[in-house]
């Protein structure tokens, strides 16, 4: 007799267990087991529960190969799903071997599990592993189909419905549940205060403050104190939510009309414009991108939007500040350019229109496109072209966490019209525009921040902390990729043979970047130094440059005046016409305001089943190599922590945005 000994472990989220019967066959390469029963795991449905079996057979089995699990079809009780950690076999030959299976299972699922080290195609030389590696893929591919959203713009997954998500990628329950919560606790606030339907303006600056009872954070408190100062304004193309337009400055562009003569003031005593230049303290954020995009419009009247240019120059006292605003592209008579010394409306106002413009390229690029929709892409590639035994597959599936179905919901409570982005200047239509801009504008150069930071010369401005520890992060994750790849992928002809990776990049290549070339995205891999790289940027951009931008909002946001999403007045053309009163008529009014900062609130908070980067909860690695490095990688985010927390103890505005311990492991909100 051969005896088996499994210890089966339930997932530690709520409502993991189960009552249902449960059933286990294991095949080998010399024969297969009974179907055999789980005796008595029905009895037990407690969360995070390790039960111990047995399964006999009368000879060896050979090398195990699979694990068959069955999730009873016909039981009397209600139906509850199941949440499989993983199970771990001791055979008679005294080997453990880890399935890990980490999915939902209903009632009457079955799963086929694989076990051991993990495994590339080529390196499966039973027939058995290589019919059932092609058919994982196939069944995946018909579950997780592409689908094109709008002409020119990444392809999504085919589902709309968040009722229809699989049950392996949908939230926990308790994520679904806090969601719900504050949401409906955030739509029920709106309309006790009247803030649902009112079109009405804000009658004062103070009135904002009192907006909310429960929506506010220290850092909101000291925007909306400060947010009229140009070094706040000046701080935030750094280290705000958006720190990725602002660029070194060496020629103005030629539509924009400073001159040196305007700006000489608000430079150091006896400098110029072009001495600034040469030294490197001059730099500029342009936002070309969104000229000429369609806005909502308003009551018959367009809403406002400026492709704006700002020129910024860092003090002696090193610090960045705004000396001259354009409030579109082209000079005229109608573009003023606005200055520090003029009437403090009139260059509030123009703030107000860069931080407008800013806000929606932040959000709709940065945030929404460049890390969702392509970690949506990363994520579809990976279900459908690398089979859960596939190296890549356990490295990047953590990565990609709750990444479908939160993209599922955006598009279905963000996009449309009365929705978060509909509600902007830009509407449904300008929203859909400015994506197609993102991915046209999108290269593979700007999503690996090394080159991102040197091509727009960022390398030496001080206080830029998102450079400083976004940049260490992309080396710690870049080491822990190229020691994880290189174990699994000694040879570039190792790289070279993978034909479920080469199928991945293609993929990414078509679906998510439509096949262009110029962006630069590879569209096959020769090398190992070419795989890690592009492993690097996957990570990074589901975990931290999404933080980045999503940890962000509320803070930076949360305070309308400094954020807005809508300006309902358009942008002045000439000095001294402006008022304080005329700039809270611009602001959004209190209906959009309410809109907005619920979705803030909503959108920036840290749930409880928060995964943090490096943390990977869910083990899928036996190999202890692998093991060893997963491990090395997370004490280097602890170092990292530790630095980050020191360096900002001695910050006046603390930057904790890129703490590893709070960057999520995937883009998950
Ligand atoms: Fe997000």
């Amino acid at each position: 007799m051969a005896e088996y000994t499994l210890e089966v472990t339930t997932g530690s989220m709520l409502r993991a267990g189960t009552s249902d019967n449960l059933y286990v066959t294991l095949i080998g390469t010399e024969r297969q087991s009974e179907r055999t029963e789980l005796i008595s795991f029905g009895f037990d449905d407690n969360t995070e529960r390790v039960g111990t079996y047995s399964v006999t057979t009368l000879f060896s089995l050979g090398c195990l190969l699979f694990l068959k699990l069955e999730k009873d079809p016909f039981h009397e009780s209600t139906e509850k799903d199941w949440f499989c950690s993983k199970i771990v076999v001791k055979t008679p030959e005294e080997d453990e071997i880890l399935f890990p299976c980490h999915r939902w299972l209903s009632r009457g699922e079955s799963v086929l599990l694989r076990g051991g080290r993990a495994t590339k195609a080529s390196e499966d030389l039973h027939p058995l592993l290589t019919e059932q590696r092609k058919k994982e893929l196939v069944q995946q591919k018909l579950t997780y189909k592409w689908d094109e959203y709008a002409d020119g713009m990444p392809y999504i997954l085919n589902i709309n419905d968040p009722k229809h998500v699989p049950r392996e990628i949908s939230l926990s329950f308790s994520k679904a549940f806090q969601f719900r919560y504050i949401r409906e606790a955030s739509s029920a606030e709106l309309k006790l205060k009247g803030l649902t339907d009112s079109s009405e303006p804000w009658e004062s600056f103070e009135a904002m403050k009192g907006f909310s009872w429960f929506k506010k954070s220290p850092f909101t408190e000291y925007v909306s104190q400060h947010w009229k100062d140009d070094d706040f304004f000046g701080y935030q193309f750094l280290n705000g939510g958006n720190p990725n337009v602002i660029q070194r400055c060496t020629k103005l562009p030629p539509t924009f009309a400073v001159t040196e003569e305007i700006v000489r003031p608000f430079l150091a005593n006896g400098s110029s414009l072009t001495a600034e230049m040469k030294k490197g303290n001059i730099f500029i954020s342009d936002y070309k991108i969104v000229e000429g995009l369609p806005t909502r419009v308003i009551d018959g009247k367009p809403a406002a939007l400026t492709a704006a240019l700002c020129l910024l120059y860092l003090n002696p006292e090193k610090k960045l500040m705004p000396i001259a605003i354009q409030l579109g592209q082209q000079p005229s008579g109608e573009n003023t350019v606005f200055l520090p010394s003029d009437l403090e409306s009139d260059w509030l106002l123009a703030k107000i229109f860069v931080r407008h413009a800013d806000t929606l390229y932040s959000q709709v690029i940065y945030h929404l496109h460049n890390t969702h929709l392509l970690a949506e892409v990363f994520t579809m590639a990976t279900l459908r072209n690398l089979p859960m035994i596939h190296p890549l597959h356990k490295l990047l599936i953590p990565h990609h966490r709750h990444t479908l179905h939160i993209n599922i919901m955006a598009r279905a409570l963000l996009y449309g019209p009365g929705r978060l982005l509909g509600n902007t200047s830009l509407g449904v239509n300008g929203v859909t525009e400015l994506l197609r801009r993102g991915l046209s504008q999108t290269t593979y150069a700007s999503l690996c921040l090394p080159q991102n930071i040197a091509a727009r010369g960022l390398e030496s401005i001080p206080n830029f902390y998102y450079r400083d520890d976004a940049m260490r992060l992309w080396s710690i994750t870049n080491s822990f990729v190229k020691a994880m790849v290189a174990y699994y992928y000694p040879s570039d002809s190792e790289v070279l043979a993978d034909s479920e990776l080469q199928e991945w990049i293609r993929e990414i290549f078509y679906y998510g970047f439509l096949g262009n070339g110029d962006s630069g995205i590879p569209s096959s891999f020769q090398t190992v130094e070419e795989l890690v790289k592009f492993v690097t940027m996957v990570i990074f951009t589901s975990s931290v440059q999404h933080a980045a931008l999503s940890s962000t909002q509320f803070d930076f946001l949360g305070w309308i005046p400094n954020g807005p999403t809508l300006l309902h007045q358009a942008p002045p053309t000439t000095k001294g016409q402006s008022s304080m009163e005329a700039i809270l008529v611009t602001l959004p009014n209190k209906s959009t305001a309410g809109l907005a900062i619920s979705a803030l609130w909503l959108l920036s908070r840290k749930y409880d089943d928060f995964v943090p980067l490096g943390t990977y909860p869910e083990q899928r690695f036996a190999e202890p190599a692998a093991l060893q490095m997963i491990k090395d990688f997370q004490e280097e985010l602890s170092s990292l922590s530790v630095a980050i927390t020191e360096r900002n103890s001695e910050l006046e505005l603390p930057y904790y945005y890129l703490n590893p311990k709070d960057i999520e492991n995937s883009v998950t909100i």
